[in-house]
């Protein structure tokens, strides 16, 4: 679409011979598209349908209240990113599931994709404060309307939440029902199938799970990092032993035993099951070992774009444990501490949810936890360890450039 339609229709009403100084006016040539036929701004958006939508019930009840409209419009402008979000996350996790980023190349689209989705959560957890424009009174002067319709029945809210990677088992529970509960026939149904489709978290996992580099017979990155933070530790250890008995010193051989103790656990397998069946942590073993390495090496060309995806996913994240922050805010602001108009407790589940139970890459911002000096990350020997830029096979018909061609190399 091209043009902007409404100065088209207004440059319409000049139907009078243009003077002279009108026509050498440059700022006024071009030729209205709109007449020749051909679609138009407002059939092209449908906006009959989209500007339609708004139904005050306080209006159809005799009681119309003004703030209602706001109130719709807001919901409708939410609804209308999450279907966006959706369409990132659908096209990416195709991405993923028709193996398309085992040529890398693509992996420029997928963190694209996410990046976008990043910045329309941020637009949402920015837009409640217009809606926080309106008080609790003007609210409470057409609440009565409303029941039960609640955001706790927002289909796209809980698709969303499933295809990243919400865990059912962690979900905090609705007046002690399981959420799909609280839809219908069809609705339940799309649930249930997308809940049986892989999540990105999972398809991430696959995705690290392939890190170059973790090969236990090539550069074993795992056994190296073991081996070099052991000797490390030693070696700190050895150092602090050799300083003059003080509290200091007791201080760091205790904070250098709790470092230890980071670290056996880290190495231990079945210290990462238990974890994984508390929900503390959602990669596997082996996924949890790439995401380590594409963070210590970074730098690495081919690291690079993986690493960004990462500090991506970790956005998302973090916008949605905002957008539930302001939103719960907002609820409190507004019905303090009555019931929801969906039956729930209101603010008092609504900040149950506010927590780690629905952090989905939980593993990626852990770590953290796991940095270890330069000087102990197992050095790469440029001649060998070249990680270069690879593609596993050629998809031509996917990629819009094809001077590429395919190699042998494996890849992520
Ligand atoms: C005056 C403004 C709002 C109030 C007072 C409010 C209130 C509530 C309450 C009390 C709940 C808990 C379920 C229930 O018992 O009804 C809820 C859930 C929810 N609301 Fe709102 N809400 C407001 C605005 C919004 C907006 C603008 C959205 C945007 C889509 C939204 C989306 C949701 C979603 C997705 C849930 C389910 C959250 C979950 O279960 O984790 N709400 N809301």
């Amino acid at each position: 679409m091209s043009g902007c339609p409404f100065f088209e229709r207004k440059h319409q009403l000049f139907t009078s011979k243009p003077s002279k100084a009108e026509e050498e006016d440059e700022s006024q040539k071009g030729i209205n598209k709109a007449t020749k036929g051909g679609i138009i701004y407002g059939e092209y958006l449908q906006l009959d349908k989209v500007l339609d939508a708004q139904v005050l019930q306080s209006e159809l009840k005799g009681n119309k209240i003004h703030d209602e409209h706001l109130f719709i419009i807001t919901h409708q402008a939410y609804e209308l990113w999450f279907k966006q979000i959706l369409w990132e996350l659908d096209s990416v996790r195709d991405l993923f599931i028709k193996n398309h980023v085992r040529d890398e190349r693509n992996m420029l689209k997928v963190v694209s994709r996410i990046h976008r989705v990043t910045m329309i959560f941020k637009l949402l957890v920015e837009q409640f404060a217009v809606l926080e424009t309106m008080t609790a009174l003007d609210f409470f002067d057409f609440r009565e309307y409303l029941s039960p319709a609640s955001g706790f029945q927002s289909l796209q809210f809980r698709l969303l939440e499933g295809k990243i990677g919400v865990a059912d088992h962690l979900r905090v529970p609705y007046n002690r029902r399981h959420y799909r509960d609280n839809f219908h026939e069809h609705e339940s149904e799309t649930l249930l199938s997308s809940e049986q489709e892989p999540s990105l978290l999972q398809l991430v996992e696959q995705w690290l799970e392939r890190t170059p580099g973790l090969e236990s017979d090539g550069f074993n990155f795992w056994g190296k990092l073991q081996a070099s933070i052991e000797e490390g530790l030693k070696m700190e250890k050895q150092k602090l032993e050799k300083l003059e008995d003080s509290e200091v010193k007791q201080e760091l051989l205790e904070d250098r035993s709790k470092q230890t103790e980071v670290f056996t656990a880290l190495f231990d397998p079945k210290r990462h099951e238990h974890l994984l069946s508390k929900g503390e942590r959602r990669l596997s073993y082996k996924a949890l070992q790439g995401a380590l390495m594409i963070n210590f090496y970074r730098e690495e060309p081919r690291f690079q774009v993986p690493f960004q995806l990462l500090t991506a996913l970790m956005e998302i994240d973090t916008l949605m444990t905002k957008w539930r922050y302001n939103h719960v805010c907002m609820v409190h602001r507004m019905i303090g501490s009555k019931a929801g108009t969906g039956g729930s407790s209101g603010y008092h589940y609504l900040r149950s949810t506010v927590s780690d139970r629905y952090k989905v890459f939980v593993d990626l911002f852990n770590l953290a936890s796991f940095l270890v000096p330069r000087a102990w990350v197992p050095k790469l020997n440029p001649n060998i360890h070249t990680f270069p830029y690879m593609a596993e096979y050629y998809d031509s018909s996917y990629n819009s450039c094809s001077e590429l061609s395919p190699t042998q190399f494996t890849s992520f």
